[in-house]
């Protein structure tokens, strides 16, 4: 196949920031997405409708000058302050479309994260009772509990609680990683689906050391094994309505990857639909792709599929070496490498 016409795609979880980076992230984004869930993890976070409005608006402003406009759905950062006045006002919002659950310190500005999440279980209460729904960065964050092992931890201590208690509850549980989580996900009623970013399809963690260690593939939740890479190509192709796109693009600085402590996060603003035709099709499963990147989570949301189009054609192109990104620099997923399919009308 050489052309690949589909509805236009959706991003189910991706991070734009704020400033002069927001522009650039937008820019990237709407090139083939027509909507984004927009994580609420600022350096001051999203943690009520106001906050939301404010950098919605900002979103909105960012976009102005680019030639291709998406619609940005925003979330609300949980914290165990969250009250039932919050959820109230959230539901009735017209631009929130669910509640983001980071635990504590799991990743990127998640301190103000939630600490108890059994202290949190009023707050699911009023959120099934008001129909909003439930996003989660599924990993513990306890020292004791070696990072390949945190979703799982997570999925057996949590999740499963929460998806016990609140059986009508919408939840999607955030780029996995793990067949455990994909196993948790088949076994679950409706309301639970979930999102699959492209790094996790392309790569697994013997990248990550590969000739020396390569910050620029440190993600949260981090890479896993090639039989849970395999397990997420195979959910991801399946034609599951319980699995769809979620890129998790999170631009960081060149200077913050490379550093002795360097934050994690992988940008792939700038292709991830390219990536993931690619790797549909490498699995000979070209087919799958549309269901996956623009029905499934349109679906899973309640919301209707978009009306346009986007094609894709089968053309080699280079991936930059670096990205500019507001006023630093960043090595976008692929850097330097061949992409294999390229969107043709942007
Ligand atoms: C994300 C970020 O940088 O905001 N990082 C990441 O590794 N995925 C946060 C997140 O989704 O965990
Ligand atoms: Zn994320």
């Amino acid at each position: 196949m050489k052309e690949l016409v589909i509805t236009r795609p959706d991003d189910w979880h991706v991070h734009l920031r704020e400033g002069a980076v927001l522009q650039d992230a937008c820019r990237d984004l709407s090139r083939y997405f027509g909507r984004a869930i927009v994580m609420p993890n600022l350096s001051t976070p999203v943690t009520n409708v106001a906050l939301a409005e404010e950098y919605y608006a900002k979103i909105k402003d960012a976009m102005n000058l680019l030639p291709r406009q998406f619609s940005p759905l925003m979330t609300l950062y949980l914290t165990d302050k969250t009250s039932n006045q919050d959820i109230i006002e959230a539901a009735q919002s017209e631009i929130v479309y669910g509640m983001k659950l980071y635990p504590s310190g799991a990743t990127t500005n998640s301190q103000s994260g939630v600490v108890d999440t059994q202290g949190l279980f009023p707050i699911f209460e009023a959120m099934q009772r008001e129909k909003l729904n439930l996003m989660i960065h599924g990993e513990v964050t306890d020292h004791d509990i070696d990072p390949f092992d945190k979703e799982k931890v997570f999925i057996d201590r949590h999740l499963e609680p929460i998806t016990r208690e609140f059986p009508e509850l919408k939840i999607a549980l955030e780029h996995i990683t793990t067949k455990d989580a994909v196993q948790f996900i088949l076994d679950s009623g409706d309301n639970v689906a979930s999102t699959i970013t492209p790094h996790h399809l392309v790569y697994n963690r013997s990248d990550l050391f590969r000739g020396g260690i390569k910050p620029h593939l440190y993600c949260l939740p981090i890479l896993k094994r090639s039989s849970h890479q395999i397990a997420l190509l195979d959910a991801a192709i399946s034609g599951n309505p319980k699995f769809f796109l979620g890129s998790d693009s999170a631009p960081h600085s060149i200077q913050s990857k490379e550093s002795a402590c360097g934050c994690a996060g992988i940008y792939s603003a700038h292709a991830a639909l390219e990536f993931y035709a690619d790797v549909f099709d490498q699995m000979n499963s070209l087919d799958k792709l549309e269901g996956f990147a623009s029905e499934f989570g349109a679906f899973f949301y309640g919301l209707p599929k978009n009306l346009d189009s986007i094609t894709l054609i089968r053309e080699d192109w280079k991936i930059p070496e670096k990205l500019p990104i507001g006023n630093e620099w960043l090595v976008p997923m692929m850097a330097k490498e061949t992409a294999k399919w390229k969107v043709a009308n942007p």
